[in-house]
């Protein structure tokens, strides 16, 4: 393939020098959107190795159906937000590819939620009503429908809800190209190291970067800040980042087999993202929990009751097992924008939406930076509502 066209000249006559402080899915994109996309000098600093964390432990759903529009409790415009997110994704994965020249495994193919019995019927038709609500496409198909297009379903299916608007990527996938175009990137630096983020009288200073953004997920209150040679976190310039709790979620993969399954597939707290090259089987989520250490028991118990949708899944061999860390806010949401230091932004909490809202997170926090104005559904993110909550 060529090489990538130059990138734009920027958009203002100031191009801010910014600082991403966190190198997994987020901050990562939204390096990308600055220096591939709008022409912004970036460099982006993390001491553990890139894109892993939570988003590495992801499974790629991009599911704002099944993991937005039936939620209670949760900010009244998430699901618009997953549903911008996953809109933006067809392009994002192409202009990826380009400047990558890579694929990320991006798949609009539509999930299937499906039920066995009473209960996951009901929530299955809870579902199709809130999407109804919605306006938002989706079919309930008969289940000699769901069989013809996923055969490794098992016989004994009793409903089955299409929804056209939750597709998947590989996120591991998605990660490596991001490193991939900017390292390619001559307006990108990217540093395995900790930011020396300090506090000059108050304000926050790094090697002279003129904007800083916060995406170190559930770790971004922690942030080390040093201030006449004391040791303080970000935490200090914003209470809102305190609001960051952790939910961790256990998974494993299992190899491809004769007969197994193609499409992504939910039933309740489960679900099964065929990959290129695996089989995801996902999740728990587990409020307060900060481990990267499966549990062999839950482990155990997500592989049968992924095998009691797709019987085929029982003895496929077990490749990985891992645990992540998602970050989530109490309304669920992410955290997008402003904080109350002047040069200081955030972008982290993205519970379990952080690969679906990447490419949104990345343009709300360009704009923001390039003083574009925002629409009232992206300023609602603002880390600011949490600090009102509190
Ligand atoms: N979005 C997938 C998960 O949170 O497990």
């Amino acid at each position: 393939m060529q090489s990538p066209p130059p990138p734009p000249p920027p958009i203002s006559s100031f191009t801010p020098k910014v600082a991403i402080l966190g190198a997994g899915i987020i901050g990562l994109a939204t390096a990308f959107e600055l220096a591939v996309k709008r022409g912004v000098p970036v460099t982006l600093y993390d001491p553990a190795p890139m894109g892993r964390g939570a988003s590495w432990a992801a499974a790629g759903m991009l599911a704002p159906a099944y993991e937005a529009a039936a939620e209670e409790g949760v900010h009244p415009h998430l699901f618009e937000l997953c549903m911008e997110g996953a809109e933006l994704w067809p392009d994002f994965s192409i202009d990826l590819a380009h400047a990558a020249d890579t694929d990320s495994g991006y798949s609009g193919r539509p999930s299937l939620a499906l039920a066995f019995d009473k209960p996951e019927t009901a929530a299955i038709h809870k579902l199709a009503r809130a999407l109804d609500a919605r306006g938002i496409a989706h079919e309930e198909l008969p289940p000699a429908t769901a069989h013809l297009l996923e055969p490794s379903i098992a016989p004994d299916l009793i409903a089955a809800l299409q929804m056209p608007t939750d597709g998947q990527v590989d996120n591991r996938a998605v990660v490596r190209a991001l490193i991939m175009a900017l390292q390619r990137s001559p307006l990108a630096t990217l540093r395995s190291e900790a930011a020396p983020l300090r506090s000059e009288g108050g304000r926050l200073t790094l090697e002279g970067h003129d904007l800083i953004l916060a995406a170190g997920g559930w770790n971004t209150a922690a942030i080390k800040v040093e201030e006449n040679g004391q040791p303080l976190s970000l935490v200090n310039w914003d209470p809102a980042l305190d609001q960051i709790d952790c939910y961790g979620g256990q998974m494993l993969s299992v190899a491809h087999g004769y007969g197994s399954p193609e499409t992504t597939l939910r039933c309740g707290p489960i679900y099964i993202a065929p990959k290129a090259d695996r089989v995801i089987i996902g999740a728990t989520v587990e409020p307060g929990v900060a481990t990267e250490t499966p549990e062999p028991e839950a482990i155990t118990a997500l592989h049968a009751r992924a095998a009691r949708l797709c019987p085929v899944l029982e003895d496929l061999p077990v490749i990985e097992t891992w645990a992540g860390i998602r970050p989530g806010t109490p309304d669920r949401a992410p955290m997008i924008g402003a904080t109350a230091a002047p040069n200081l932004f955030v972008a982290a909490g993205h519970y379990r939406n952080g690969i679906l809202l990447a490419p949104i997170t990345a343009r709300i926090i360009a704009d923001l930076m390039l003083c574009k104005p925002l629409s009232p559904l992206h300023e609602s993110f603002s880390p600011s509502r949490l600090c009102a909550a509190a």
